[in-house]
């Protein structure tokens, strides 16, 4: 039996992951879903952020949908347990969809698969003061480049994604982003996807320009981190946006937002991204008519009119759970 370690977190966490939950049940009822702690409510019953029986029942585990954790103010000693868990099962593929379901909800008709480096780059926090100025040490490597480059390119071919694009800096980062495209590059030969180069700056505007021009693309970390809130934001916002961590051995899934303190405990938090999420892990795990069902569920509700505020609805987050959980059933009957 399949087991998928699921965490709540902190604020909006506790209520949209119950959504998605509801959901994983209807549509794969022989997967084993277990409970697990991280975060600030963690840190307060048990003392800790990622208690080690979270982290051992992610390794015994096959996946994990995690909802969002809160940064505590003030304490020194803090390092984010996302980050931990990305670190330490090596999760260096960041997988972000962005796709506008139907034509009301966002700006822009993207239907875009973002594929970030995650484990390397601008993000491994190497500064250093040096004679009145800071030095900041990137790094990239080849065996960096060419996994993610191969994840990107394995995942065009699951998915039917025609075209992909490398996103980087090349003509001023000749040596490391150059590096990066010529390893692309040869990664893609022989295999049947049509591949391209874009310089990030070119690619920001193009989104907005020329949508229809991108199938996947495969960046690096600071690209990705900036290009995936534009696509997010692109398609109706962070309520909508699921992601994935992916290795070569665990993957952990989890919405692009955090824990919303502005709206926690009012009930109104978008459960699409998390349950999206939660799509994505079933796909992850070889389940594809399961993750469609959520799918074509979550875009029929949406079409009926059942959205919570933030995309211009006056539904709540259960109701929205309602309206799919009763979309679903007629689907499976
Ligand atoms: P946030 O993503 O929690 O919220 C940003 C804005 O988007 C807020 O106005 C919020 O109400 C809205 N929003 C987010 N998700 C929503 C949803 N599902 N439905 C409707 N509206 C939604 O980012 P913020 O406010 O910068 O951070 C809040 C806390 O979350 C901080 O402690 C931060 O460190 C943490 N955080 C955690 C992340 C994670 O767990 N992976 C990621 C990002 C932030
Ligand atoms: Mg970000």
């Amino acid at each position: 039996m399949k087991r998928i370690v699921v965490i709540e977190g902190d604020g909006i966490g506790a209520e949209v992951v119950p959504q998605a939950v509801r959901v994983l049940k209807l549509v794969a009822p022989e997967i084993d879903l277990i409970p697990a702690e991280m975060g600030l409510a963690s840190k307060r019953r048990t003392g800790n952020y990622l208690p080690d029986a979270t982290m051992n029942a992610i390794r015994d585990s096959d996946a994990c949908l995690f909802g969002a954790i809160t940064s505590p103010d003030g304490d020194p000693a803090y390092r984010s347990p996302i980050l931990r868990l990305r670190c330490e099962l090596d999760l260096y593929a960041n997988v972000r969809p962005a796709k506008r379901i139907i034509p009301d909800i966002g700006i822009v008709d993207l239907d875009l698969t973002l594929v970030r480096e995650n484990s390397e780059g601008m993000y491994t926090g190497m500064e250093e003061e040096k004679e009145g100025a800071v030095v900041l040490e990137r790094k990239i490597s080849e065996k960096g480049c060419r996994r993610i480059c191969r994840h990107a390119l394995d995942l065009c071919e699951s998915e039917q994604i025609a075209r992909i694009t490398c996103v980087h800096k090349a003509n001023v980062l000749r040596k490391s982003d150059g590096m990066f495209r010529r390893i692309f590059y040869q990664e893609a030969a022989g295999r049947r996807i049509e591949a391209q180069d874009m310089l990030v700056d070119a690619a920001a505007a193009a989104l907005i320009t020329k949508p229809k021009m991108f199938g996947c693309i495969v960046t690096l970390n600071l690209y990705g981190d900036i290009l995936s809130d534009e696509a997010a934001a692109l398609v109706g916002g962070l309520g909508m946006a699921p992601s994935g961590n992916i290795g070569d051995h665990y993957a952990v899934f989890e919405p692009c937002h955090g824990s919303a303190p502005d709206i926690a405990g009012r009930g109104i938090a978008n459960p699409i991204a998390t349950i999206l999420s939660a799509s994505m892990s079933l796909k992850y795990l070889g389940m594809k008519d399961a993750a469609e069902l959520i799918e074509d569920g979550v875009e029929e509700a949406l079409r009926s009119g059942v959205r919570t505020p933030d995309i211009g609805g006056q539904h709540s987050t259960w109701q929205f759970g309602d309206e799919l959980v009763s979309i679903i059933e007629k689907r499976i009957d």
